[in-house]
């Protein structure tokens, strides 16, 4: 395993021992070994290539700062792929919207996106530009990537659905976000009802097993009326007609 520190965010690159595909939007569980830490950690795919695979983790309490100083040569214990992944075609003009770490899942489906020669635009917005450490210059040599920050010290001052807005949100033949509830929410009322049929969403709910089973991680679905389906094994990608707004709002 490599790591490399690219301010707020930490890349762990995996050689993989046996053969691994996975689609973006699936993840990985992650056991990390700290005292006490029972539950294992999700992460999204940030990358999967032949023989290996990377994540993008950002520190916010004891299993991720484990994880962010994890040694080189490591061996990590990570059960996946799991989860429902984007559904991609071929073809077509993409926006692609991320907030924070959202970018991991986002980034890896504007690179399979690309190969499938779709027009991708990526839309990522972050609280200001010391926590990508450059990583927002390396991406914008990947693909076309809009930033926003709320401190407006780069790219676009503001929020990353404003942003999205003042860039046009017409004419993209399919709608990808992954970020808070939020900023999911307020994607969904910026683009209506029509863009709701050509949008899907990544929802990085809190999890504790990961595979369906404690139902911990309940997301509200629009059919049945006033149901739940699991983050985990149901998503964590949705279609942006499948959920409940109202109470993911709410
Ligand atoms: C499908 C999925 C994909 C994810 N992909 C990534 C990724 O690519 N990179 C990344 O850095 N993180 C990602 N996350 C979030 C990551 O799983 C959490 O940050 C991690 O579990 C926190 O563990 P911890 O022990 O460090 O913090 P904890 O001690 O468990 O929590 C620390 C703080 O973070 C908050 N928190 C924990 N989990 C979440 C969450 N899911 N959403 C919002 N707040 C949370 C807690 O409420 C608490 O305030 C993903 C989550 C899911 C469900
Ligand atoms: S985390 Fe247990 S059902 Fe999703």
């Amino acid at each position: 395993m490599a790591r490399r520190q690219c301010g707020c965010f930490v890349e762990l690159t995996m050689e993989m021992g046996e053969p691994f595909a996975a689609a973006p939007g699936q993840f990985v569980h992650v056991r990390c070994e700290v005292p006490g830490l029972i539950l294992r950690r999700p992460y999204s795919l940030y990358d999967v290539r032949k023989g290996s695979a990377s994540l993008l983790i950002r520190e916010v309490g004891a299993g991720s700062a484990w994880l962010c100083a994890v040694e080189e040569g490591c061996e990590l214990d990570m059960l996946g792929p799991l989860g429902r992944g984007f559904s991609m075609s071929a073809g077509g003009r993409h926006a692609l919207i991320a907030g924070g770490t959202g970018i991991a899942a986002i980034r890896f489906l504007a690179t399979r996106l690309m190969e499938l020669d779709g027009d991708t635009v990526v839309f990522w917005g972050v609280e200001g530009e010391k926590e990508c450490g450059g990583l927002h210059g390396a991406l914008d040599g990947e693909f076309d990537l809009r930033l926003a920050t709320m401190d407006g010290s780069a790219g676009y001052a503001g929020n990353v659905i404003e942003l999205f807005r003042a860039s046009g949100t017409e004419g993209f033949t399919g709608i990808y976000a992954c970020g808070p509830r939020g900023m999911l929410a307020g994607l969904a009322e910026c683009i209506g009802s029509e863009g709701l049929a050509r949008l899907q969403v990544c929802m990085e709910e809190r999890m504790a097993c990961g595979v369906g089973a404690c139902r911990g991680c309940a997301v509200p679905v629009s059919s049945p009326p006033g149901g739940y389906l699991t983050a985990c094994k149901d998503g964590p990608v949705f279609t942006g007609r499948e959920l409940d707004w109202r109470r993911i709002n709410g």
